[in-house]
């Protein structure tokens, strides 16, 4: 069985314990860290099949095969590197962390010297198994429109550089349109789909973003556009935000066991 250590212990965090402590994932908890002791408790707690430890990220590195980073993008900056110079494998959920292509192309060559792999889950959008394969040929334009309600989008950092205060919205407001790249930036927590598109199109700088803050609405919402030498692309998702984190759609944490599921599972199906 592999040994897995988890960064982060809020929902992501919580949903892929509960799904290797109940055997959906065949793997053991190496341990847990999370720089909230409370919420690595909460996850102790809940648990009823074994009793990871709390450890450090340092003691993952050393001893795991698979670190799995759901925490936040300053989690990958501090860890990833190291993590893959070790050989270790990676998952990654704050892949807004590679919008910085200097950093990006590091861990990548880290992890090809040394034997390590880094995976990247769909996370809260369908579409990338379509996306890659297009790749493979030309592609024109990939566009991601994002349509959140309030409380997905509070607190984000262009928001605040940008004076934009979303308290009196009535009705759906474009509040954001530019690159990826900049998306990520501005929504570190709110537009990791966009990172993912653009990991598996053509990239933070050509993928174009559109946000959309709309009071009207509970679900968090991304289209999905694509235009190649393979035709036309459209996708539309509707996210239920989770209940602990309405920052975070609960497909992001299907999706991480899902790829969990992946790498331990000897028969793979839809690749
Ligand atoms: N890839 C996707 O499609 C996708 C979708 C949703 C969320 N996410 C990202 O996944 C991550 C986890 O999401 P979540 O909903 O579980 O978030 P959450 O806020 O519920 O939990 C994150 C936890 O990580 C801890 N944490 C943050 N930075 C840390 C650090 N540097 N070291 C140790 N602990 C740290 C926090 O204390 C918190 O308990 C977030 O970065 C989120 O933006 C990705």
């Amino acid at each position: 069985m592999i040994k897995i250590g988890i960064i982060g212990c809020g929902f992501i965090g919580t949903q892929i314990c509960s799904a290797i402590d109940s055997g959906a994932v065949p793997a053991e908890i190496f341990g847990i860290f999370d720089f909230s002791e409370a919420k690595a408790d909460d996850v102790l707690k809940l648990l009823k099949n074994g009793q990871p430890k709390k450890c450090t990220p340092e003691e993952m590195i050393e001893s795991c095969d698979l670190i799995v980073e759901c925490a936040s993008q300053d989690a990958v900056l501090k860890y990833a590197l190291p993590a893959a110079e070790n050989g270790v494998d990676l998952m990654i959920l704050s892949v807004g962390a590679f919008q910085n292509p200097d950093f990006y192309q590091k861990v990548k060559g880290a992890a090809a010297s040394n034997g390590s792999k880094i995976y990247i889950p769909s996370g809260a959008i369908a579409g990338t198994d379509g996306l890659k394969a297009a790749a493979a040929a030309g592609i024109f334009s990939v566009s991601v429109t994002t349509r959140k309600p309030l409380s997905g989008l509070l607190g984000s950092p262009y928001l605040a550089e940008n004076k934009i205060d979303l308290s009196d919205l009535k009705e759906p407001t474009l509040i954001f349109e530019g690159t990826a790249a900049a998306a990520v930036a501005g929504f570190p927590k709110n537009v990791n789909v966009c990172a993912t598109i653009s990991l598996c199109g053509i990239g933070f700088e050509k993928t174009e973003v559109r946000i959309i803050a709309d009071p009207t609405i509970s679900k968090n919402i991304h289209e999905l556009e694509v235009y190649g030498d393979f035709g036309h692309m459209k996708m539309t998702i509707e996210n239920s935000p989770s209940p602990k984190n309405p920052k975070t759609s609960y497909l992001a944490a299907l999706s991480a066991v899902s790829t969990l599921k992946k790498i331990t599972d000897p028969i793979q199906i839809g690749v």
